[in-house]
């Protein structure tokens, strides 16, 4: 297993499948994404698990965070958020959050995040800001 930073091109087609698989393939794309730090773990050669940091004056947003379905429960997106959060770290971050899925709160808890006051409905889904300072 190893994880390593990847192009945005390589990440599209797991947030795809994996978020929104409903969607058309673009999506998925943000506008910002070349602004991103991409990173991908792989088993081998396969990409299993991919996430985005996106870094502004020591504050950093994760954003479409996505095991392959198969593969999840197995602990690869753990240690992926692990290593992105030391990454973090490692960039000056003081703070980094997301928006989290509501669904995926107790999952982003057992990181240190804490739920914020704010929450949003998007698309019909759920969603709170969770933040942790580093
Ligand atoms: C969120 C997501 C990226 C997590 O990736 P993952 O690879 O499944 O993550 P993990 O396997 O490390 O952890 C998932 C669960 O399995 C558990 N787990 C981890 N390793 C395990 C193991 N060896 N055996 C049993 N369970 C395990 C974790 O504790 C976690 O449990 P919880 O969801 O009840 O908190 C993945 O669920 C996903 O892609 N979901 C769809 C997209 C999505 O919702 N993205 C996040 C938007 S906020």
């Amino acid at each position: 297993m190893t994880i390593r930073k990847v192009d945005k091109e390589d990440v599209w087609e797991l947030r795809h499948q994996v978020m929104w698989p409903e969607k058309p393939f673009d999506y998925i794309k943000l506008d910002d994404d070349d602004l991103g730090i991409h990173y991908g773990l792989f088993k081998g050669s396969i990409l299993i698990s991919v996430i985005s940091l996106f870094i502004n004056n020591g504050v950093c947003q994760f954003r479409k965070f996505a095991t392959l379905e198969q593969e999840q429960g197995k602990g690869y997106g753990s240690t992926l958020l692990d290593y992105v959060i030391k990454e973090a770290q490692n960039n000056d971050v003081k703070k980094i959050w997301c928006n989290a899925r509501q669904n995926k709160v107790n999952f982003y808890k057992k990181f240190g995040l804490k739920e914020t006051n704010s929450s949003f409905i998007k698309q019909g889904k759920s969603y709170v800001i969770m933040e942790k300072y580093l």
